[in-house]
Parts: structure tokens; C-alpha cells; sequence
């Protein structure tokens, strides 16, 4: 039988604009509800990895264990590997996998984490059996999506209402599912886990430097990444579109009283192999 492999295509890319905001990532930012599960010899996995900062962060939380970071991106890892270098970290690889194959035997790690995935990937169910395949009895499948349609900000603004709507789109024709964070939960249960404890967990930009951070990554990528490419190419949105959400994203970062709030879904879901 063929392995399963990845039938969405990731709507970020990694350009500059993507990467600013993914190198942001910490464990604290973005993998607080695992942290108290973590030991120092743990063996783990970070799925579509990315540039690597939170696998950095983990590599340094379990300083007896190792963590292996994979991306289906080959050129990323590169950015990953220098990461890990610059903090002196030697308890960490990374290598090129899908995560709906993974090249591990079953049982390998205690831990399996992906963070911001799975709300690009084709069969966000059977990415999780394969998750669990990897993960040991008793071990943990970490994961953490955001959810658009749960994103949320002040002051109203027709053209970031534009934006959402867009983002959405593009991604749902990619084979990705834009609002995740509300389905983790249910992912789970029907990936065959029967110990599940979901929570939910935020980012804040509401300072004058959080709000341009923020709306610059947007207004750029919006415009010049691969995510403006399909947006156009699909013939979900014109050059003249982009331009005024790109726009708007800045106009809002100028409202002293601007605030921007993204939810998150997280799923803890224990292997009772
Ligand atoms: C939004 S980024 C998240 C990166 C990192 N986890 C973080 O939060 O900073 C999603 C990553 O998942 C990777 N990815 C997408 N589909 C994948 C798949 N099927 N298997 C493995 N990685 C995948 C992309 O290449 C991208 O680097």
C-alpha cells in the first residue's frame, strides 16, 4: 500500500514576513500547557518544526533527553539547525518527514508536539493516528492550533473583516481547516484517543510595538509571500484586493486604542496503548 502523504498545500511559505513571526515562538508563548508534563530525559518529537525555536526551547527543557524537530520543508530545517548551533544545543536533529508518515518505529518518543500544523495538513485525523503511532504507552500527543474565526480585535475594521474572510478562503482551498483550534478536541476523540484534556490559550498585541510587530508580518505577507500568490492565483482575491487589506492591517496598527486577540486550541491527548 502507498504511504499516506500531505494533499494540502501550506498557505504561509516561509517568507521573510512568515518567518519573523515564527522565530517569535517560545515554549512559554506558545507550548505553555505542556510544559509541566515535560522531564528532563524525555525523548521528543516536534512535528513541522519550522525555523525551530520551540524545539530549541524543549531541547533545553529536557537537557538528559533529546528532541528531534521534522518539516516537510527542506529548507527550513537549515534555519533550524543554525538556531539550535547558535544556543550551543547538542541534544537536538532534525530531519525532512510528512506527518503523515513518519519514518519512526511505533513507540519511539515520550513525547510527540506540533504546534500550528495541523490546521494545514490534508488529514489532520490520521496525521494524529500517526502522531500516536510514534508516541510510547503512556506518552503524550501534544498539539496547538489557532482559530481564525475565533480571532478577534478592536477597533471594527471593514478591511481586516476583508482579511479574514480572504485568509480563510484561501486556506479551505489549500485543504487546510483555518478554524482548527475548535477542532483538536474532536480530531482527537475520532483519531481513536480516549484520554483527552483540552484547554484553550491566547496571544495579546496590544502595545504600539505588538500591534506594528503583528500588522506588519500581515500587511507584508500579505502582499509579497506565497500566501498573495495564491490568493491571486486561485482567483480568490485581485492585486488591488491585497492592497487594501495589506492597508488595512496597517491602519488599524496606527489606533492608539488597537488590540488584536488570537485564540488558540491545545490537546493533550495521553497514548493508553
Ligand atoms: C505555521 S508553521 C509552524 C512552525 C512551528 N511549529 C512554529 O510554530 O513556529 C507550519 C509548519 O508545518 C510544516 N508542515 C506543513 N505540512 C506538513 C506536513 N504534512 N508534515 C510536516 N510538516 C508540515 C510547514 O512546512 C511549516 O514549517
Amino acid at each position: 500500500m502507498p504511504k499516506p502523504q500531505e494533499t494540502a498545500v501550506y498557505t504561509h511559505g516561509h517568507h521573510p514576513s512568515v518567518l519573523r513571526s515564527h522565530t517569535w515562538r517560545t515554549a512559554a508563548n506558545s507550548a505553555a500547557y505542556l510544559l509541566d508534563r515535560l522531564e528532563p530525559g524525555m525523548k521528543i518529537l516536534d512535528v513541522g518544526c519550522g525555523p525551530g525555536t520551540i524545539t530549541a526551547d524543549l531541547a533545553a527543557l529536557v537537557p538528559d533527553g533529546h528532541v528531534t524537530g521534522v518539516d516537510r520543508a527542506p529548507g527550513v530545517l537549515e534555519r533550524a539547525r543554525a538556531t539550535a548551533a547558535a544556543r550551543g544545543l547538542a541534544n537536538v536533529d532534525f530531519a525532512v518527514a510528512d506527518v503523515h508518515a513518519l519514518d519512526y518505529p511505533d513507540g519511539t518518543f515520550c513525547v510527540v508536539h506540533a504546534h500550528q500544523v495541523l490546521q494545514h495538513v490534508g488529514d489532520p485525523v490520521g496525521a494524529l493516528r500517526e502522531m500516536r503511532r510514534v508516541t510510547r504507552p503512556g506518552g503524550l500527543v501534544a498539539v496547538r492550533d489557532c482559530d481564525y474565526a475565533a480571532m478577534t480585535w478592536y477597533p471594527a475594521s471593514a478591511g481586516m473583516d476583508a482579511w479574514l474572510d480572504l485568509y480563510r478562503r484561501v486556506a479551505r482551498a489549500n485543504g487546510g481547516e483555518p478554524d482548527a483550534g475548535r477542532r483538536l478536541k474532536s480530531w482527537a476523540l475520532r483519531a481513536g484517543f480516549t484520554d483527552v484534556t483540552a484547554t484553550s490559550g491566547t496571544w495579546t498585541f496590544s502595545t504600539a510595538g505588538e500591534r506594528r510587530w503583528w500588522s506588519e508580518l500581515w500587511a507584508e505577507r500579505t502582499v509579497a509571500s506565497v500566501y498573495a500568490a495564491l490568493a491571486t492565483g486561485g482567483g480568490h482575491a485581485t492585486d488591488a484586493d491585497l492592497r487594501a487589506v495589506s492597508a488595512a492591517w496597517r491602519e488599524w496598527a496606527e489606533q492608539p486604542d488597537g488590540w488584536f486577540g488570537v485564540m488558540h486550541g491545545e490537546i493533550l491527548c495521553r497514548n493508553e496503548a
